[in-house]
This record gives C-alpha cells, sequence and structure tokens, in this order.
C-alpha cells in the first residue's frame, strides 16, 4: 500500500510585520530609553502590541496615560508615536515643561504639512478615515480651515462641503485603497471643486494588496495582529472577502486544529505592529502541528 504525504503549502506575506514607520519609532524609543533621570514615556502604547510595551517598558519606558500611573516629572521625555498628535497635544506638552521627540512617521508629518498649508491656501479639508483612530485625531489638530471626516459609502452620500471654497482631500494613511477611491468617487459626482491627495501609505497598500493576493490562492488565511489595531483589522476584512477561512489572531496561541482539516495551502499576513518573532513562531506552528 502506498501512503501519500501531502505536505500543507505555506505562503507567508513579504509585507508581513513592521513597517518602516513603526520601526523608526521603535529604534527611537530604544535610542531615547535611560537618556533622561526624569523619566522617559510614550504618548500611548508606541504600537498596538502588549509585548512590545512590556519590552519597552523593562527598558524603563512607561505608557503616558496609563490608568493609575503616577504622572511625569517635568523634564521628563515624552515620544510621540508614528501615528503622531495633533499640535495642541505637543503644545500642551512642552507647556507643562516636558521634552518632546518626535517619533511620528515622516508620511504622517506630510499629511500634516498638506492640510495645514491647504488651509492656509484657503481650502477646506476633507479627512477620509476613522474620526477616532489617533492618526486622524492628530491629521485633524494640523488643520486650520473647516475640516470634517469621513469613513462610509453611507457618510460619503450625505457629505456636503462647510464652505463653498476648494476641497482638499487627504486619507488616513492606513485606510483600504479602493474603499478610499470609491468615497472620492461619490464626493466628486456631487460637482464640488475637489483637489485628492492620496496619503495612503505604500506600505499599507503593498500589504494589502500582497494580502488579497494570497488570500486567493490559499484555502485558510491567517491574519496576526492585535486586536486594537485597525491596520490588522483591514488586512482582515480584505482576506476574508477573498478567503472565507481567514482567521485574525493574536498569538500563536489561538491557532485552531479543526481549521486546518481540509486545508492544502495557509497563507500567513501580519499588521504592521506585529513583531517578527510572533508572525515566526505562528509559521513554525503551522508547519510542525498541522
Ligand atoms: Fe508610516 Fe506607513 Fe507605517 S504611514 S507608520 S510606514 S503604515
Amino acid at each position: 500500500m502506498v501512503t501519500r504525504v501531502i505536505l500543507m503549502e505555506i505562503i507567508t506575506a513579504k509585507t508581513a510585520g513592521f513597517c518602516f514607520g513603526v520601526r523608526r519609532a521603535l529604534s527611537i524609543a530604544e535610542e531615547t530609553a535611560g537618556t533622561n533621570d526624569a523619566g522617559v514615556y510614550t504618548y500611548g502604547p508606541l504600537i498596538h502590541n502588549d509585548e512590545v510595551v512590556r519590552s519597552l517598558k523593562e527598558k524603563g519606558i512607561e505608557v503616558l496615560g496609563e490608568p493609575g500611573d503616577h504622572a511625569p516629572a517635568e523634564g521628563a521625555t515624552v515620544i510621540i508615536r508614528s501615528h503622531g498628535v495633533s499640535r495642541d497635544v505637543t503644545e500642551d506638552l512642552e507647556r507643562k515643561g516636558m521634552r518632546v521627540t518626535d517619533a511620528t512617521c515622516p508620511f504622517v508629518l506630510n499629511i500634516h504639512k498638506i492640510v495645514r498649508s491647504r488651509g492656509e491656501e484657503g481650502c477646506e479639508i476633507l479627512i477620509i478615515g476613522d474620526p477616532g483612530h489617533p492618526e486622524v485625531r492628530g491629521i485633524r489638530g494640523w488643520c486650520v480651515s473647516p475640516v470634517s471626516i469621513l469613513q462610509t459609502e453611507e457618510e460619503a452620500l450625505c457629505w456636503n462641503p462647510l464652505t463653498d471654497k476648494e476641497i482638499c482631500v487627504v486619507s488616513q494613511t492606513t485606510f483600504n485603497e479602493k474603499k478610499f477611491c470609491e468615497l472620492v468617487e461619490i464626493v466628486k459626482k456631487k460637482g464640488y471643486h475637489i483637489n485628492v491627495f492620496n496619503t495612503i501609505c505604500s506600505a499599507t497598500k503593498e500589504r494589502q494588496e500582497e494580502a488579497r493576493k494570497i488570500a486567493s490562492q490559499v484555502d485558510v488565511m491567517l491574519v496576526i495582529g492585535d486586536r486594537k489595531s485597525s491596520n490588522t483589522q483591514k488586512l482582515y476584512d480584505i482576506c476574508k472577502k477573498t478567503c472565507v477561512n481567514t482567521y485574525y489572531i493574536q498569538t500563536v496561541r489561538e491557532v485552531e486544529y479543526a481549521w486546518f482539516l481540509h486545508a492544502k495551502s495557509v497563507g500567513i499576513t501580519a499588521g504592521a505592529s506585529t513583531p517578527n518573532n510572533i508572525i515566526e513562531e505562528v509559521q513554525i506552528h503551522v508547519r510542525a502541528h498541522i
């Protein structure tokens, strides 16, 4: 009798894991650790990953604003994470005597510059993104002219400008590009004078395109990332549309054997704040146990 062993094919996205902006913010934080006796803090968790936040804490970097935390002493260093913050936040920290180290991703800084300069030229601003996301709150905080935010088709259909000026449209860097184009089309059809800046980060685009491609080729797709990570959630949504057997996991411990019973191929991708070691653990586990 011939026993045929079918090996599971595993395709891991080349774009899975830390993006340029997150890697940069992390290395700024690591270089800043231990440089200030008054303390070093990040303004909110540096990235959406508890393990990374814990490891920074071991290096002496606390998260500003965590419940139960003591207030930083005057002169402490506060690191702004890659999402960026509004101008008010930086000014407020400086007023309180903090030293601000800016690890805002240069791509996000570029959006701050666009909304500010276009606003100074008299344009109204329309941000396409999640109004509750820190990056979008930060962008809003750099606007010097009337600004509105939308993220759904329904909102785009109901949207009306606040002024009769030219409208400058920008996007949250991690927004789904297809959805961005759809929303822009809806707004354009209303006939207003609009000027569109597609500020979706190329890292996001590439990650989403690769995830979509892999999801279309495999039986099971794993998307790894923290539950609070909006870019991971978007990756999951994209993959789920193409591959019904798509699962969102935070760590290897959430992988279930039953998902792979009839699978011959598995795809793996991960959000921009997922450390490489977590991706590798999932890969090794799937290869060894499934
Ligand atoms: Fe920057 Fe793009 Fe990452 S905007 S933080 S490189 S997803």
